[in-house]
This record gives C-alpha cells, structure tokens and sequence, in this order.
C-alpha cells in the first residue's frame, strides 16, 4: 500500500478566485492553467498498519499544526472513498517549489498526494476522479492532473460531480516560455484561501470580477487554439490585474503586490513597447511570471534580472500532468 506519484505547478492565465462551497472547495468561476514542467512536487504515501494516525513530512521535516491538519483531512476523504476509514499513512513530500510563496506549491503538493494517495489505498485510476479529489485538497490543484492548457469547469451540481479540470490542449500545442521571477520566496502573509475568502465576503468589486470572467475565457480560448500570443497575453495579463483588484476593495484591503513587483510590471510594458512581445500574470503572492515566446528569451532573461530587487529567474515550458514514479 505504498506509491509515489510526481505533479507540476500550473500558472493561472484566467484566475481561481473564490469559492460557492468552502468544504468542496467549488469555485465561483471557471478558470483556464498553463501546467509548468520548471516546478513539481514528488510525494509518497505508505499506509501502515501499526500507524493511528497520518505523519507528514515535508521536504524532509515532519509537519504538525494546520499544514498537517490540511493533509490529513484531505487524506479522510481518500480512505472514505476506499472503505478503509482506519487507514493511516507515512507522507514523504518533496517540494522542488518554494512553499506558500506564490508559486502554486498547494497545486503540485495536492495533485501528488491525490495520485500517490489514491493508487496506495487501490482507488481506480481515473483522471476525471483523481481531478474531483484533488479539487478537494485545493482548487488550482485539480488542473495539475493534466499537462498543457486546462480549464477547471465549475459545475453546477451541489455535490461537485461535474466540477472538475480537463485538458484544452497538450503540453506540446505551443512552445510558450514562462519566466518564474523570483523577488521573495517568504511564505505570504494572506494564504490564497484566506485571501479568496475574505474578497468574497467584503469585496465590492468581487461581482464585477465573477461577470466578466465568461468573455475572457471564451476569448483566451479561441487565441490559445489559434496561437495567437498578443490575444492570449492580453487577457491574461487583464484578468491578472482585475483579479488583485478585488483584493484593494475588501475589507480589511490587502495587497500581494510589493514595489519589485510593480518594477517589473512596468519592465515588462516597457518591453512591449519596445518591439518585444511579453505579457506577465501574478498569483496570490508577489512573484511574477512573464510570458513569452522562445526567440526573444535572452531578451526576456537579460532585462528581467537587471531590475533591483530580483533574486532569480526560472524559466519553465509547458509540463505534464500527473506521473507516477
Ligand atoms: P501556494 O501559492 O504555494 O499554492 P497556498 O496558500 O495556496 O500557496 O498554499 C500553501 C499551502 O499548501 C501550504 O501552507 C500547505 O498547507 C500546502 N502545501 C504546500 N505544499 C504541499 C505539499 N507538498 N503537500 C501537501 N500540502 C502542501
Ligand atoms: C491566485 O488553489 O491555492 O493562484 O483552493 O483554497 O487551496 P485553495 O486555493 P488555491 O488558489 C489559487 C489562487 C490563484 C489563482 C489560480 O491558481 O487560479
Ligand atoms: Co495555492
């Protein structure tokens, strides 16, 4: 009863922001990834008999508190699904991304712990499933399962059965690059959990925000079929700012936003201007990712790593989704 599963991080080109169901975790829209082959969590799971309860390492330290708690708790929904309440496991994960920075680390971590979790206890391999469960650890983590571009549906049902990922293209649809820039690896004060779920509550802009996720999409979608990398970094980058706007407007406002992440916002409207095409997008955190196109990478590299402020740059190509080790 043991495996090891390996999943990349995503980046959010139309962003997960809040949620209809806390418990489930169902999102109030849909919401449209680039998988990145630069980040990934790898992550075994043993269940044991002798154990009464679940040990989670991670990165090679045990875990208690809230992090733990987080893991078991998603781990009680696994051995419910497989009719072994009493099952508790050893957990080794690794995490090759910086945790609760910013760089989907809870999307990596849970996508591997669902895959590692559910072969170990004997679920049926079923990607459609192991998204359902995955959704349930974090949200942006149910499009780890797949590579390439992917869109989390919303669903419609009370339960979550049809609130699930699916693959909009594979990893080898486009070669577009991702510049990870790296300002602060520090763990964020707001967790993306805590910050969805005051904006929905407090936010006056989070209506907005929700109606005009429907164009986006629909329009990011048709670029991404058709290639077209303005249309796609566009939106992006527009949906990117009218997600953290929300953000200004609740109450207590917050911002993920540093001076360094305004420099390099303005580096890359800079580049734009000057011939070069990249756009940039920010999850819940500081760090920014700039898209881009393979031949204006030394460009992209030497500009971005001028800026004061940044530590490091990692580069990341379309990844794939789940794998077992
Ligand atoms: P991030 O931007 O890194 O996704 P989040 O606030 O969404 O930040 O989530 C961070 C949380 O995800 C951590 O505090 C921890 O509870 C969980 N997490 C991160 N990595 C792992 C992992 N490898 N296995 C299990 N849980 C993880
Ligand atoms: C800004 O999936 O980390 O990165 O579901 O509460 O675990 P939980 O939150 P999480 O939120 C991600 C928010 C985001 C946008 C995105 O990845 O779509
Ligand atoms: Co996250």
């Amino acid at each position: 009863m043991k495996a090891t599963a390996k999943a990349h991080t995503n980046i959010a080109l139309i962003k997960y922001w809040g949620k209809r169901d806390e418990s489930l975790i169902l999102p109030m829209n849909n919401s449209l990834s680039l998988t990145l082959d630069g980040f990934y969590t790898t992550t075994t799971v043993d269940f044991q008999d002798s154990l009464t309860a679940d040990q989670f390492y991670l990165n090679d330290r045990l875990v208690e508190g809230a992090e733990h708690h987080r893991v078991s708790a998603f781990l009680d929904r696994i051995r419910k699904a497989a009719g072994r309440p009493d099952a508790f496991a050893y957990v080794h994960s690794t995490n090759h991304v910086p945790t609760a920075a910013g760089f989907a680390s809870s999307a990596s971590g849970f996508a591997a712990l669902a895959a590692a979790a559910s072969r170990a206890i004997g679920l049926p391999d079923n990607a459609q499933a192991l998204s359902i469960l995955t959704r349930q650890g974090s949200g942006s983590a149910c499009r780890s399962v797949y590579g390439g571009f992917v869109e989390w549906e919303k669903g419609a049902e009370a339960d979550g059965s049809d609130s699930y990922a699916i693959q909009i293209a594979p990893a080898d649809h486009w070669d577009l690059r991702v510049a990870a820039v790296v300002l602060s690896s520090d763990e964020k004060k707001v967790l993306s959990r805590e910050g969805m779920k005051r904006t929905v509550e407090t936010s006056t802009f989070y209506s907005a925000w929700v109606e005009s996720i429907p164009d986006d999409l629909e329009a990011i979608k048709a670029g991404i079929a058709e290639k077209d990398f303005e249309k796609v970094g566009e939106i992006a980058e527009a949906n990117c700012l009218r997600m953290h706007a929300t953000t200004l407007a609740a109450n207590p406002p917050f911002s993920y936003w540093q001076s360094t992440t305004l420099a390099i916002m303005e580096t890359v409207r800079k580049l734009r201007s000057e011939g070069v095409p990249a756009f940039f997008t920010i999850d819940a955190g500081p760090n920014v990712k700039v898209l881009y196109t393979p031949e204006h990478e030394e460009t992209i590299r030497n500009t971005l790593q001028d800026v004061p402020g940044v530590h490091d740059i990692k580069v990341s190509r379309p990844g794939q989704g789940v794998s077992y080790v």
